[in-house]
């Protein structure tokens, strides 16, 4: 049996999972994996190919022409499609305004969770999404399930992307972060839910270091040796 750590870390939009994530990779020098930002490298793709995301052969052509890679410099992603650096234009409204609809395509889920099922196999990995511990990993050790208040999201989304899109409102990206934990949690496949060995965090009124002592405390008992 492998003998290998995974920590899934699941939740709403915003709510500082890849933070979270980011910090307990450095920490334990595990391989941190943003799945979300996968997602929405293809959601890229379909906007800039204009791929039709109810038709099955555009689908399953685009994702053949697809490929992914990740370069983690200091625990940022760096993610390319088709060796183009595209890690500041996923992050984007046009992309966050079509991922949802491109992730609950089930082509596009079993193709991601293949490669995800690959990134962690053999290895010690922190993995943040929205299916992580139900689907991806649903043996991992340590499952979290993260979520806030939903209007201190949007806070604290707004405030991070606004020096890169000074026309953007608050409005906007409330609307977006609802639209989004509205698709992911009712669409058909692997819906956004609680595993139910998922220990619940909620962040509203934690600061990213209080979320992550929080989170070192329960990984410890599992670790080898050595703390968090
Ligand atoms: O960072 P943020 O919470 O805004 O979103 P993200 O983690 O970058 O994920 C973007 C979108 O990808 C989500 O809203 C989901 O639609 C989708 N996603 C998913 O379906 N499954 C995952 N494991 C990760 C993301
Ligand atoms: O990955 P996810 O979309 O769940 O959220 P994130 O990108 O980690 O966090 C969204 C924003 O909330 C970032 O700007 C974080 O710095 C901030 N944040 C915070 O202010 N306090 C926390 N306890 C967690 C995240």
């Amino acid at each position: 049996m492998s003998s290998n750590i995974v920590v899934a870390i699941d939740g709403y939009s915003s709510c500082g999972k890849s933070t979270l994530a980011k910090a307990l990779a450095k920490k334990l020098h595990f391989i941190y994996v943003d799945s979300g930002a996968m997602y929405r490298a293809v959601a890229l793709y379909f906007i800039r190919n204009n791929v039709d995301s109810t038709n099955h052969d555009q689908i399953v052509e685009a994702l053949k022409n697809i490929h992914l890679n990740f370069h983690s410099r200091d625990y940022q992603t760096h993610i390319t499609l088709n060796d183009e650096e595209v890690s500041v234009e996923i992050r984007q409204m046009p992309v966050s305004d079509k991922v949802s609809e491109v992730a609950a395509i089930k082509e596009v889920r079993k193709e991601m969770v293949r490669q995800q099922q690959r990134m962690g196999k053999s290895k010690n990995v922190v993995m943040d999404g929205r299916d992580i511990g139900t689907v991806v990993f649903p043996h991992a050790q340590i499952k979290l399930f993260m979520t806030a208040d939903p209007k201190i999201r949007a806070e604290r989304r707004y405030k991070e992307l606004l020096p890169t899109n000074p026309d953007m409102t608050l409005e906007e990206v409330f609307e977006n972060l609802a639209h989004r934990d509205y698709a992911d949690t009712t669409r058909e496949e692997s819906p956004l839910t609680r595993a139910e060995d998922a220990i619940v965090l909620d962040n509203t009124n934690l600061t990213p270091e209080q979320q992550l002592k929080l989170a070192c405390d329960l990984v410890t008992p599992f670790l080898n040796k050595g703390n968090c």
